[in-house]
């Protein structure tokens, strides 16, 4: 693929730096050290997650992201952390593992970012054990009408600086569209523009028994 020259020198560190503040390594706090098994990240970027896993309860890790540039900066983290994780370079509309192969899929602020999140959700179905949990954490579409409507008027602009991102995305309703049971938390993350920084956060599952 040919990139230019934004995508290639400025966005990477542009979103390392944007998906490093210190209200959302707080987020991730909460739900990385949960992750247990065989673990597949789903869009890992720059890997901001890796420091969070705890090694005891990690079997393998699959890191899934479409960008090499992100994918190499993750590297460094995982090196340093001492994580033998295994970097695919692929797309979440099509992830190239086999069907009910993993216990945990992580994904944080990146259902704003793939361009097809419900093709997406039904392949992290697909690869999902039956009792296997999705931990997530993701900023979305307010729930206060001013707000939302700067979202909306900054979203055109916004998603073409930031890799294709988006501000507006219902979070919850795309996971149960897809018939995930959700538990999950909301709220404006401190220190962070309202049109930003509304978190949803928690766990998704294929079916409330177990
Ligand atoms: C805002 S970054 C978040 C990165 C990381 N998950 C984090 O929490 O810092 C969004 C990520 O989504 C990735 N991405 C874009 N399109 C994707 C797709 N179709 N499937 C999977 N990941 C995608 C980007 O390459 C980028 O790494």
């Amino acid at each position: 693929m040919i990139k230019n020259f934004y995508e290639k020198n400025i966005l990477p560190p542009l979103l390392n730096c944007c998906c490093g503040t210190k209200p959302i390594t707080y987020q991730r706090k909460k739900i990385i050290p949960e992750a247990n098994g065989d673990i597949l990240e789903i869009g890992v970027g720059s890997g901001l997650n890796i420091p969070f896993y705890d090694k005891n309860k990690v079997s393998k890790i699959i890191a899934l992201d479409p960008s090499e540039d992100l994918n190499a900066m993750a590297k460094i983290k995982a090196k340093a952390n001492d994580l033998n994780i295994h970097f695919l370079t692929g797309i979440a509309e099509d992830i190239q593992i086999p069907d009910s192969s993993i216990d945990t899929i992580v994904i944080t602020y990146t259902l704003c970012t793939i361009p097809e999140p419900e093709k997406a959700l039904s392949e992290i179905k697909r690869v999902l054990k039956t009792n296997g949990k999705i931990l997530f954490s993701e900023h979305g579409l307010a729930p206060d009408d001013k707000v939302v409507n700067w979202q909306n008027k900054i979203n055109p602009i916004w998603s073409k600086v930031f890799g294709g991102c988006n501000l507006n995305r219902d979070i919850p309703s795309l996971f149960k569209a897809e018939g995930f049971v959700l538990t999950y938390e909301q709220m404006y993350l401190p220190s962070t523009p309202k049109f930003v920084g509304f978190n949803t956060w928690g766990e998704a599952k294929i079916s409330s028994h177990d």
